[in-house]
């Protein structure tokens, strides 16, 4: 039972969005509801459970209405959409998600590959969306990829990344994320980074989605917390990537991420060998080993027989 809410990390599930947008075999509408029907048993409030794009560019996840009307609703779990436009945003209200997850990203050039359109043609799209949305109760969360750098353009300007802070918040964008599309965050801009957007932001809005394409993913996770953030975006397994980024790999992974907070003693209330039991399916449902950690290791109290 959680009683600290100030200590509390927050995770997002986007197994469902992130990890299956860029695998190569289908997965059945049928599997991607049974799987997000057993992660709302897991303790997540928030699960980002499909997004509503072009069926061209991300086929993977084509069947958006049908996952979004054929889940089983857990009460007290936000289901998150991502979208990129407005016939996203119409999609995605008419298929009843909870928040919408509008992405685009701080590098024109990223934006270009994978919106195919360059961010300001985003943020006037946001506009339409944000209007659209006006008065149905479904919350608005803003999303900024490649903030830590850019496979194309390497380097993104802070400056350049709180400007879109203030562009989406402008807009009437509430929820702000911050993404590390292909894992080009250390901690130390991390912090940096967390620490300025935090005069904006509350730590409530604030989510760091981070890739573990380096190695660095749950450093970063580290380095974000003690600098105040609260919300991380996480998949099972450390599934996930973006198919438009050269280079992507999965992001961080849910049950590494949750078994590190439980060795700290940072509270998540999520369900660990609930998770390590669905980890442990992904290969059978993908046909391919997944890069999470804890599920080949065990947890430090998954001990072993002394050898005889
Ligand atoms: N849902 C379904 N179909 C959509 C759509 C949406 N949200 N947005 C556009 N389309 C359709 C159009 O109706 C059109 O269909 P048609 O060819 O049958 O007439 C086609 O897609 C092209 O539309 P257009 O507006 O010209 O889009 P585009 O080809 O310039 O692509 C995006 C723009 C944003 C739709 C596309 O790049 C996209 O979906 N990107 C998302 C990528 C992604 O999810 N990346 C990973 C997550 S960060
Ligand atoms: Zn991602």
């Amino acid at each position: 039972m959680i009683t600290d809410y100030s200590q509390i990390l927050i995770v997002q599930e986007v197994s469902p969005r992130d990890g299956l947008q860029i695998e190569p075999t289908w997965v059945e509408t049928a599997d991607k509801i049974t799987l997000i029907n057993q992660l709302s048993q897991a303790g997540f409030s928030r699960i980002e459970a499909g997004s509503f794009v072009s069926p061209k560019a991300i086929p993977a996840l084509r069947d958006g209405e049908q996952v979004f009307n054929g889940i089983q609703r857990q009460p007290g779990v936000i289901y998150v959409a991502l979208i990129p436009n407005l016939k996203g945003a119409q999609r995605a209200l008419a298929a009843n998600a909870d928040e919408l997850n509008l992405v685009m990203s701080a590098s024109q050039t990223h934006n270009l590959a994978n919106m195919r359109m360059r961010c300001e043609e985003s943020l006037a799209a946001f506009a339409d969306i944000v209007a659209f949305v006006s008065g149905s109760g479904v919350r608005l969360n803003g999303s900024i990829a490649t903030t830590f750098g850019c496979p194309f353009e390497g380097r993104i300007d802070e400056d350049r990344v709180l400007q879109i802070v203030d562009a989406y918040q402008e807009l009437g964008i509430q929820g702000i994320s911050l993404a590390d599309t292909t894992g080009m965050a250390n901690p130390r801009q991390v912090d940096r980074l967390v620490r300025r957007v935090l005069q904006r932001v509350s730590p409530a809005d604030l989510t760091l989605h981070f890739h573990n394409t380096r190695g660095l993913g749950l450093c970063n996770v580290l380095a974000a917390y003690e600098a105040g953030a609260r919300r991380f975006d996480a998949a099972l397994g450390g599934l996930g990537g973006c198919p438009f980024a050269p280079g992507a790999s999965g992001n961080i992974c849910t049950e590494d991420l949750v078994n590190l907070c439980a060795e700290v003693g940072i509270p998540t209330g999520i369900d660990l060998p609930l998770l390590l039991k669905l980890s442990r399916g992904l290969p059978d449902l993908l046909g391919h080993e997944v890069p999470g950690q804890l599920a080949k290791a065990g947890r430090n109290c998954d001990l072993h027989p002394m050898p005889t």
